[in-house]
C-alpha cells in the first residue's frame, strides 16, 4: 500500500469545492507544483485565476510522490540532449531550471529547502563509460560538475560527477508554501474538483456536479495532460513507473545521489519532525505492465538492510514519469492553432525544477513576455525523426496492449481513458492501465489521468 513520506502531518489548508460556475481569465487544471507555481505566478501579476484539483488537496498526487531533488542535475542528460539539440539550445535547458531553481528559492524561508550537493555515481563500466561522456557535456556546455570519488557511500564506486551547490526540498510543504502565496495574492483555489471533460472550442472546461468554468486561457497541468489529441501527445508520450523507500536513520547526507547504472539508484536524506529519514529508491519500468510490484519495493528494502545498515524501510511510494522522445519537457501552447490552451508534461523524472520553468514559460506567454526556452520546450518542436518513431512505437505498444488486455485480462475493468483493460496492482493496490498510465484505486476512483471518470468495478 502507497505512503508516501511526504504525505506524513501535512497542513490542511483550507480550500472549498467549487460549487458555482466561474468566468475567469486562466484556468489551471491540476493542482501539483507545475499547476500551483503557474498559479502563484500570474496572482502576482494581477491575473484572475482559477485552479482546480481533483483531490483533497493540492500538491499530494504527483508532488507528493517525487524525491524532493530540486537540481539542474537530471541524471545524465545533457550528452543526449547534445544528440538532438545544439549546445545554446542544451545551455538554455540547464539555465532555465538554474534560475528557476533560484528564484523560486530565493525568498523561501530557510527551513523549507536545504543546500545539497548532487551526485550522478556508477558502480559499472557501463556506468562509467555514460558518465565519461557526460563530463565531456559538462566541459561543453559549461556545467561547473567535475568527476570526484569522495562520496558518502557505504561501498565502492567506479565514477562520479558531482555538482555542488543544488537544493533538496520536502516536496509537499514547498507546494503548500506557494499555494498559500498565490492565494494570498488573489487566485481561486478549489479542491475535490475533478474535471471531467475540456471543449476548447467552447473555451470551458466541465467539473464534477454539472459545474462549468469559462476561461480565456486554459493550462492543462494534470501531468500526463487530460486533452492529449489535440497536439497528438497521446502517440508521443511513454509513461514509466519508479518506487521509493524511507526509513528511519540517525545521519543527514550532504549530498543527494542518483546511480547511472541499470537498474538505477536514487538517494538522500531529509530531516522531518527532527527525525532523519533515508530515502532510496529507484527500478523503473513502463507504467501498468506489472502486476507483481510487491517484488520492486521487497528489492529496495532488502537493499537498504544490507548495504546501507538501516531498518526495513516503513514509507513505501511509486511515482510515474511521462517521457518524451527527446529527454526534454512539453511546455507550451497544446498546437500551434491553440495559442490560449497549455500543456506542461514530459518531465521524465526531473519534475519539480520542471515545474518551476513551466510555470515561468506558461504564465509569461500570458501575459506576453518573453521566457529564454520556451522555444526548446514548445511542445510543436520539431524533432521529426525521433518522434515519428517514437509515435510509432508508441501506437504499437498501445495496440499491443489492448488487444492483450481484451484476450488476457477479459475480468480486469476497463479503463474509462480509451478503454484498455487495466491490470491489478498488488504492491500499490491499484488499478493501472498500460496505455497511458492512468491509474485508479482499490475502489476505482482516479488517481492519476489522463482519464477522468472512475472505474465500473460491478
Ligand atoms: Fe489511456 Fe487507459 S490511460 S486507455
Amino acid at each position: 500500500m502507497q505512503n508516501s513520506l511526504w504525505l506524513v502531518g501535512i497542513e490542511k489548508l483550507p480550500i472549498n469545492k467549487l460549487t458555482t460556475s466561474l468566468n475567469c481569465d486562466v484556468c489551471i487544471v491540476g493542482g501539483g507544483l507545475t499547476g500551483i507555481y503557474t498559479a502563484y505566478l500570474l496572482a502576482k501579476k494581477g491575473v484572475n485565476v482559477v485552479l482546480l484539483e481533483g483531490n483533497s488537496s493540492v500538491g499530494i498526487a504527483t508532488t507528493g510522490h517525487s524525491t524532493g531533488k530540486l537540481t539542474p542535475q537530471h541524471d545524465a542528460v545533457y550528452a543526449k540532449l547534445l544528440q538532438s539539440f545544439t549546445v545554446g539550445e542544451t545551455q538554455r535547458y540547464y539555465h532555465a531550471n538554474v534560475n528557476a531553481i533560484e528564484s523560486a528559492i530565493s525568498n523561501l524561508p530557510i527551513e523549507l529547502y536545504q543546500k545539497a550537493d548532487s551526485y550522478m555515481y556508477a558502480t559499472t563500466e557501463q556506468g562509467k563509460k555514460t558518465l565519461e561522456d557526460e563530463i565531456e557535456a559538462y566541459k561543453t556546455l559549461s556545467i561547473p560538475g567535475f568527476e570526484t570519488l569522495e562520496t558518502e557511500l557505504p561501498f565502492e564506486i567506479l565514477s562520479s560527477i558531482k555538482l555542488p551547490n543544488t537544493a533538496q526540498i520536502h516536496p509537499t510543504n514547498f507546494a503548500l508554501h506557494f499555494a498559500k502565496l498565490a492565494m494570498k495574492e488573489g487566485a481561486n483555489f478549489y479542491v475535490n474538483s475533478r474535471v471531467t471533460k475540456v471543449v476548447i472550442d467552447e473555451k470551458t472546461v466541465y467539473v464534477e456536479d454539472d459545474l462549468q468554468v469559462s476561461f480565456n486561457h486554459l493550462v492543462l497541468a494534470t501531468h500526463y495532460p487530460i486533452e492529449a489529441v489535440k497536439g497528438l501527445q497521446i502517440a508521443k508520450l511513454s509513461v514509466d513507473r519508479s518506487y521509493l523507500t524511507a526509513t528511519k536513520t540517525s545521519e543527514l547526507l550532504k549530498g543527494q545521489y542518483i546511480s547511472v547504472d541499470s537498474p538505477s539508484r536514487t538517494i538522500r536524506t531529509a530531516l522531518i519532525n527532527n527525525q532523519p529519514y533515508f530515502i532510496y529508491g529507484g527500478s523503473s519500468h513502463i507504467a501498468g505492465t506489472i502486476e507483481d510490484t510487491q517484488n520492486y519495493y521487497e528489492t529496495l528494502q532488502n537493499e537498504v538492510v544490507s548495504k546501507f545498515d538501516l531498518p526495513k524501510p516503513e514509507y513505501l511510494w511509486s511515482a510515474q514519469d511521462p517521457n518524451t522522445a527527446d529527454s526534454l519537457p512539453y511546455v507550451g501552447p497544446i498546437t500551434e492553432n491553440e495559442s490560449n490552451v497549455y500543456i506542461a508534461t514530459g518531465y521524465r523524472k526531473w519534475g519539480l525544477s520542471n515545474s518551476l520553468v513551466a510555470g515561468e514559460i506558461i504564465s509569461s506567454a500570458i501575459i506576453k513576455e518573453k521566457h529564454e526556452a520556451a522555444d526548446i520546450y514548445n511542445p510543436s518542436r520539431n524533432q521529426f525523426g525521433k518522434t515519428m518513431l517514437r509515435m510509432l512505437n508508441l501506437i504499437g505498444f498501445t495496440v499491443a496492449n489492448l488487444t492483450e488486455g481484451y484476450l488476457t485480462r477479459m475480468d480486469a475493468p476497463k479503463c474509462t481513458h480509451l478503454g484498455c483493460r487495466t491490470r491489478w496492482n498488488d504492491g500499490d493496490e491499484t488499478w493501472d492501465c498500460p496505455c497511458h498510465g492512468s491509474r485508479f484505486d482499490k475502489f476505482g476512483n482516479v488517481i492519476e489521468g489522463p482519464a477522468v471518470y472512475p472505474l465500473d468495478l460491478k
